[in-house]
């Protein structure tokens, strides 16, 4: 215990703390320490991996959810006023729809690989935080298609003016959900 760096105290804790249901948390503690007081590289790999994998799936959780709230509270209301023309739209909308691809991709890469090192089938299914990802699944999949819905009404036929107006509820809709997906993310610490 001596020998281990606070990082790996503090990914072994985590994930001790996190899968009370298996069996392996001492050896794989006991196998971590003795790795970091003879190092090998593959150990210190794997705490790597983990940690982008985890800010990874933050920093694209925080993009997403800030650029779909910025269009809803910044962007709107401006071109619901008619400031802004049908080509200024189009361009927003194609960068809009870039950001949402590229994150809803790598939240499911990411979220999937957190799942698979976390959890395994029973504790999704029993425990409290496996329950909360499933929730978290379901709730990436419905804003995908709100977001997806949105993003077309806003870039489709008519006057600017009327395309934002049209869009506005579905945006409203899309930061209500990104706000719960990030409380969502939250309630991690505590379950
Ligand atoms: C397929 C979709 C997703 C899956 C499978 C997934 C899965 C996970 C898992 C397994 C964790 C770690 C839970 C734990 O520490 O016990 C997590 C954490 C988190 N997720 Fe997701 N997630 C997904 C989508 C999202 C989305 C769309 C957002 C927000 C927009 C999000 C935000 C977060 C946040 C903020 C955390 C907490 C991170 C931390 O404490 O380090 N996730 N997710």
């Amino acid at each position: 215990m001596l020998c281990a760096s606070p990082l790996s105290v503090t990914v072994i804790r985590f994930g001790e703390a996190r899968r009370p249901q298996q069996n392996y948390d001492r050896k794989t503690t006991e196998t971590l320490l003795g790795a970091h007081c003879n190092p090998k590289p593959a150990m210190e790999t794997e705490v790597a991996v983990a940690a982008t994998v985890r800010a990874l799936h933050q920093i694209f959780a925080a993009v997403w959810v800030g650029a779909t709230v910025y269009v809803t509270v910044a962007v709107l209301p401006a071109l619901r006023d008619g400031e802004g023309s049908s080509e200024m739209v189009g361009r927003l909308t194609s960068r809009f729809t870039a950001i949402s691809i590229v994150s809803v991709v790598v939240l499911l890469v990411t979220g999937g690989h957190l799942a698979g090192t976390l959890y395994t089938f029973e504790s999704l299914i029993e425990t409290t935080s496996g329950n909360l990802v499933l929730v978290m699944t379901a709730l990436w999949l419905v804003l995908a298609g709100v977001l997806h819905v949105a993003t077309s009404k806003l870039d489709g036929e008519g006057a600017v003016e009327k395309t934002a107006d049209d869009a506005y509820a579905w945006y409203v809709v899309g930061s209500l959900l990104g706000v719960a997906l990030l409380v969502n993310g939250v309630l991690f610490a505590y379950f």
